[in-house]
């Protein structure tokens, strides 16, 4: 059986600190779904088809891409991670300041199904400071985030956030 692992988030929009992220995880697993979720707590830039499409767009040439699915993710993580079968959620670990809402995150993940564990994984030091948050903001001011995030993806933040 291969093994295979759940890779959950907003990803408005998937940055390279994401990607580096999954090649880590793949080490670990024969698989990875990287799985966008539908509804996400703050109002999203890109609809979920939208992050949906740049993930599929930024991975197309990626040496590892066969190993790779992209989903969407409606309704309890849990339950998404149940259907596949899988038991393994992978999340990324920047600074402390990740801790306290993955921690939370993990044992309410924990409480609804015993069986699925959340495996932490260090994001490389050179993306430590980067998230889509951050890189929202600076392209909304101005900023330059190439490098930061794959090509399409700083085009597509350029058209959306300089938007009148
Ligand atoms: O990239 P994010 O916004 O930190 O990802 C958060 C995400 C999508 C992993 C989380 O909100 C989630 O799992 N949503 C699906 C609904 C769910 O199961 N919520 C309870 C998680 S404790």
């Amino acid at each position: 059986m291969p093994s295979i692992a759940v890779y959950p988030g907003s990803f408005d929009p998937i940055t390279n600190g994401h990607i580096d992220l999954l090649e880590r995880a793949l080490k670990m697993f024969d698989k990875v779904i990287i799985a966008v979720a539908v509804n996400v707590g703050k109002e999203p830039v890109f609809s979920a088809q939208e992050r949906f499409e740049m993930i599929k767009e930024s991975l197309a040439d990626h040496p590892l891409r066969d190993r790779v699915t992209v989903d969407l993710l409606n309704g309890l993580l849990v339950n998404y991670v149940q259907s596949i079968p899988a038991s393994t959620i992978v999340r990324g670990l920047r600074a402390v300041s990740d801790f306290e809402y993955e921690f939370q995150m993990a044992l309410m993940n924990r409480k609804l199904n015993p069986e699925i564990e959340t495996a932490f994984i260090m994001t490389g030091m050179r993306w430590i400071y980067i998230s889509s948050r951050i890189i929202k903001e600076v392209v909304r001011s101005g900023g330059d985030v190439s490098g930061l995030v794959p090509d399409g993806v700083a085009q597509k933040l350029l058209e959306r956030l300089s938007e009148p």
